[in-house]
């Protein structure tokens, strides 16, 4: 059967990377049907909504969504995309490639953040003048669904282990909860675990990254860590992620519009074309998945390379070089 792909390029480089990734989906696997739609800042100043319903129930029926980036609407569209695909981990791969500037080059990391509650589900109150305060929330039920998530992966990748963070020493309610809820999955399903304080997870994740695997985190911690391990790994040209719902999921670079550079034909389209191997695998084309990943591989370590990793190329030279390494 073919697969439906809804396709969201957004604003700025979303425009010249997210074709290019479509270009290479187009040359591994022709089965896909790709349906393109709006989102952003610049459909928000056309018909004055920045997620229009055509495009918010595009991705919700689709079978996968490719997303590029919105400007300064970026949250009146990615989240409600999000919840559209009903995503509840989001997928955040930070890999060191051989031939890139990388700080910590031994860096190989997935962090499968929890996506849905935390401190960013808007319970904000102004009680006067002075105070101001936020109510987190932690459900049993979406603390079990990650780690549950988090076992069949690992297990994909033929381990048996993987990284709980937190800071259940002093929100002993709240990530007491999740730490609870995470371990008891693992254990029925005989996943090992261990436990890391996350304000010392980052610092061992500076100086030691290759001790850490699958890190399982809630929402703040999974944001602010993978961000970190971002840095390690040098570039957000680099970096995929998905955003992974029961039934749908949606993939985007984890870089924004970058208007500095935007229009010029120079982004970096890796993050993106490594998202659409995110996706390949997601919808069970595996071998293909793979062949992407490894023509990206090559490319990085043997160019040609845009000028975010010091070279000269263009977004289309690169492209074509992945293409051609398939
Ligand atoms: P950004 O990721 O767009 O850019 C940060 C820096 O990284 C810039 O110097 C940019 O040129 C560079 N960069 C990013 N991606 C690159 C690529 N593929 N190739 C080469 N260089 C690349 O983040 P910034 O500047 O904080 O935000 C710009 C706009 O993007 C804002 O309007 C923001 O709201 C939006 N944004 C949207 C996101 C989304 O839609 N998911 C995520 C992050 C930001
Ligand atoms: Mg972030």
């Amino acid at each position: 059967m073919t697969d439906q792909i809804a396709v969201i390029p957004g604003d700025g480089i979303g425009q010249e990377v997210v074709p290019a990734a479509v270009q290479v989906l187009d040359a591994v696997d022709p089965e896909f049907a790709f349906v393109e739609a709006d989102a952003g800042d610049a459909v928000k100043e056309s018909t004055g909504s920045a997620l229009p319903e055509e495009t918010r129930e595009l991705a919700a029926d689709a079978d996968a969504t490719l997303f590029g980036a919105a400007g300064e609407t970026a949250a009146e569209v990615i989240l409600p995309l999000r919840r559209a695909v009903d995503s509840f981990v989001n997928v955040r791969p930070a890999r060191a490639y051989p031939g890139t500037d990388a700080l910590r080059p031994e860096t190989d990391l997935v962090f499968l953040r929890e996506n849905t509650e935390g401190v960013y589900t808007g319970h904000e109150s102004r009680l006067s003048d002075d105070v101001s305060t936020l109510t987190r929330v932690v459900t049993e039920s979406a603390s079990e669904r990650l780690a549950e998530f988090a076992c069949e992966y690992v297990r994909d990748r033929g381990e048996d282990r993987f990284t709980v963070a937190h800071k259940a020493n002093v929100m002993k309610e709240t990530d007491g909860r999740f730490r609870d809820a995470v371990v008891r999955v693992a254990d029925e399903r005989g996943v090992e675990t261990d436990e890391a304080l996350m304000d010392a997870l980052a610092t061992h994740l500076c100086l030691r990254p290759e001790e850490y695997d699958v890190v399982v985190c809630p929402n703040l911690a999974g944001d602010v860590l993978s961000d970190l391990a971002a840095g390690l790994v040098g570039g957000l040209g680099l970096l995929p992620s998905a955003n992974v719902g029961p039934e749908r999921a949606l993939f985007e670079p984890v870089h924004g519009t970058a208007p500095d550079i935007a229009g010029q034909g120079v982004a970096n389209p890796s993050a993106t074309i490594l998202s659409a191997a995110m996706l390949l695998e997601y919808l069970g084309h595996d071998a293909e998945g793979q062949r992407v990943r490894d023509a990206v591989e090559a490319t990085l370590e043997s160019g040609p390379c845009t000028p975010d990793l010091g070279g000269s190329a263009s977004t289309a030279d690169v492209t074509e070089a992945v293409i051609s390494r398939l």
